[in-house]
């Protein structure tokens, strides 16, 4: 917000009497001829404000939203306008943690972290699985370089209630509870809102390698509206479906070997699922993505497939994305430091972050691991070979859908 704030006041100061807005209080207000813009009063005098890259303003959070007229989700077609087609970011991160690039465990400092996670429902706070360090860090969207404050283990490593054992991977739901990837305990944990220790709602079944046996935990997906968990299961070539805290998973893409036919999966990283239920995987050992429409056995390459390089038709070991939705899809292609976005239907990806080889500077990533998008558009990396999570804001754009 303190971005598009001083971007907007700079850029487009206009006095009220042009627009014929009268203040009647300091604030910020809606403007009735244009959901794209909003007034601010100070001192009486009232000043036109653009929300950056065609965001809409929403009166009731008195902010500009990365909403704007939502697509009518038809899970048969999916035809819409792509209003973010051509959105683009900017090329330096901000460095919201790990300033130095060095490990800690510091209020400033992460150890290896894995899974972003930003709660677009409350005030775009933002959850860091701080691995070795055991603990999971949120990150106040209002004040994000203000520190971590450690909301789940940090209690040393272990398998008691309070602690972890190197977390992969977080997600908070609508309640702001935390469900947790607890990698080395091989177990799902649940910590209600502003608890002290968790609760175990899924754990992995060791006496068999039945299809509740996870192999290597890189990432996992909670697809809240079914309350369901989905974990790719990267040795065994699949992907796993927990329904509602079930022990037994359900084999839903996958299982057909190392290899890169329709319908295997060789080294899955991590999984999104939409609101139709379609599977988008990163298919990493392949260096592609592969969709599943719900129900389906096979899986359509949407991304990638042209062998591991690094052209705008290539990724190489794409370990996270994200679909907004119009359904672009923004891909973590972590071996080349890079996000590609590619549009439903492209044949080719375009880079909108990084593609600066490996370092710390910063326009550069290194070994990342996630990414997410707050509600305004902006992108988080939890960039792990740089022990930091890169910001990414969102840039101004003329396209208004
Ligand atoms: C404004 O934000 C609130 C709270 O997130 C949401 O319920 C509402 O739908 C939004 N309004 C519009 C017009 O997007
Ligand atoms: C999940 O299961 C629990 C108990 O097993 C039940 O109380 C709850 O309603 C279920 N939730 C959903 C969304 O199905
Ligand atoms: C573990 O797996 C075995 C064999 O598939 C099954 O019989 C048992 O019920 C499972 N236990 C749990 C806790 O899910
Ligand atoms: C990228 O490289 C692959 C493999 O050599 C090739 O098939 C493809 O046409 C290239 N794509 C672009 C956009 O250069």
């Amino acid at each position: 917000m303190k971005i598009i704030f001083s971007i907007g006041i700079l850029s487009l100061i206009v006095i009220s009497n042009v627009y014929g807005f009268t203040c009647k209080n300091d604030g910020f207000f809606a403007n009735p001829s244009d959901v794209h813009t909003y007034y601010q009063c100070s001192s009486g005098v009232s000043y036109l404000i653009s929300c950056l890259a065609g965001l809409v303003w929403n009166d009731t959070e008195k902010m500009c939203d990365w909403k704007t007229v939502d697509p009518i989700t038809n899970c048969e077609n999916s035809q819409q306008t792509n209003c973010y087609k051509t959105a683009g970011w900017s090329t330096d991160g901000t460095i919201i943690v790990g300033m130095d690039s060095e490990r800690g465990s510091d209020s400033q400092h992460l150890s290896s972290p894995l899974g972003v996670f930003v709660d677009t429902h409350n005030g775009n706070n933002v959850y860091v699985a701080d691995k070795d360090n055991d603990r999971i860090q949120k990150f106040l969207g209002s004040s994000l370089s203000s520190g971590g404050i450690t909301v789940a283990g940090g209690n040393g490593v272990g398998s008691a209630p309070n602690q972890l054992d190197g977390p992969v991977d977080v997600y908070v739901d609508k309640d702001e509870n935390i469900y947790i990837a607890d990698y080395g305990n091989h177990r799902i944990q649940m910590w209600p809102k502003d608890a002290i220790s968790g609760i175990t709602i899924a754990v992995r079944n060791d006496t068999s390698h039945g299809v509740n046996y996870v192999t290597f935990l890189y990432s996992m997906f909670f697809h809240e509206k079914t309350h369901t968990f989905y974990l790719p299961d990267y040795f065994h070539g699949r992907i796993l479906k927990f329904t509602n805290g079930s022990n037994n998973g359900i084999i839903v893409a996958g299982n057909n070997g190392d290899v890169s036919t329709f319908n295997s999966l060789d080294g899955p990283t991590s999984v999104f699922v939409d609101d139709c239920e379609t599977l988008y995987v990163t298919d990493s050992g392949n260096c592609r993505v592969q969709k599943y429409v719900k129900g389906a056995s096979q899986g359509i390459t949407v991304a990638g497939g042209y062998g591991r390089g690094n052209n705008a038709s290539q990724l190489n070991m794409p370990y996270s994305l994200q679909v907004d939705k119009y359904k672009n899809l923004y891909i973590l292609d972590t071996y080349n430091g890079r996000i590609q976005r590619w549009g439903p239907n492209d044949n080719v990806g375009v880079t909108i972050i990084g593609g600066h080889d490996f370092g710390n500077a910063a326009n550069q990533l290194m070994y990342s691991y996630s990414l997410a998008l707050d509600s305004e558009g902006n992108i988080f990396v939890s960039d792990l070979g740089n022990h930091r999570i890169q910001k990414f804001n969102i840039l101004p754009e003329t396209i208004t859908c």
